[in-house]
């Protein structure tokens, strides 16, 4: 088990990111690269020239990927009462006491170009952390809808093939992508229900890809400009070029103390 120490580079090292964390830090980022592969073919898709049964395949494909990362993103929500300091809400979301003082002294200290250095998230990386989450969330219960009203599939897919199947038409039975067997005004209904929420799910489909492409540049620009500070949830530690970093908050959510020698 590592613990923390001064290592040959001059770097001491503090244990931030648990087990669960990293796990869950790997599998989003392989499941989010896997949907937004496959959700920017299903977008172009008009173009590609792909038949009806390759759309609902590719969508099948997106969707198995949105269960991976809903069940992981889902599973970390839990995490956050229960794993380390570093993984906690109350290491995460912004607020509570203490945290606007935080926020404007950490912006004060990077804009000198000597940003203070935390184990764990910083003030300005916690409020980046829980916009992504409230990203991820939306994509999570939009895409849900549109599992159901594109394939049928759980968690409402039974709900809307009941809704839209013709009288007398067993729901199960209906195909993906298909209007038939289903009734024509109740499906039209669908698909106007439909229709606000792939918008939703597309805009912030291009939010997170923003967001993604943000979080690469913070992470590189802070290796190279802390020497590891931050050192993302690809490894255990959290390197510090520094004696004294901040530490996450103990105690009360946001509330932050500062130690010389972080316990961890
Ligand atoms: C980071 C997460 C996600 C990203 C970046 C993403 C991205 C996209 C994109 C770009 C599209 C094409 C939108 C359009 O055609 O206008 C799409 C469609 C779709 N997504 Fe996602 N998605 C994500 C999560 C999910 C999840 C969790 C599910 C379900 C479990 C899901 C289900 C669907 C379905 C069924 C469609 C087809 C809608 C259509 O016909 O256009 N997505 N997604």
């Amino acid at each position: 088990m590592p613990t923390n120490a001064q290592n040959g580079s001059g770097y001491r090292e503090y244990i931030a990111w648990d087990a669960p964390t990293r796990w869950f830090h790997w599998i989003n980022a392989l499941a989010v690269l896997g949907l937004i592969a496959t959700g920017l073919v299903i977008l172009t898709g008009g173009q590609l020239g792909l038949s009806p049964e390759g759309k609902i395949t590719l969508k099948s494909v997106h969707v198995i990927f949105g269960y991976v990362m809903a069940i992981n993103l889902l599973w970390r929500f839990i995490w956050a009462f229960f794993g380390n300091r570093y993984a906690r809400w109350r290491a995460i979301l912004p607020g509570g006491r203490g945290f606007g003082a935080a926020l404007r002294a950490y912006i004060a200290s990077f804009l000198t170009g000597e940003p203070e250095q935390y184990v764990g998230h910083n003030p300005l990386a916690r409020i980046g952390v829980t916009l992504l989450f409230l990203l991820l969330l939306i994509q999570m219960i939009t895409g849900f809808v549109l599992a159901g009203t594109d394939l049928y599939w759980p968690p409402l897919g039974g709900l809307i093939a009941d809704w839209v199947a013709a009288s007398g038409v067993e729901p199960a039975t209906l195909v993906p992508g298909s209007k038939d067997l289903t009734d024509a005004m109740a499906y039209q209904s669908m698909r106007d229900f439909r229709a606000p929420i792939v918008e939703t799910h597309e805009i912030s489909f291009y939010l997170i890809a923003i967001a993604v492409v943000l979080h690469l540049i913070a992470v590189v620009v802070t290796e190279i400009h802390e020497g590891g500070s931050i050192t993302s949830p690809c490894s255990q530690a959290a390197r510090s070029s520094r004696e004294n970093p901040q530490t996450q908050p103990r105690g009360n959510a946001g509330s932050f103390s500062r130690h010389k020698h972080p316990k961890e």
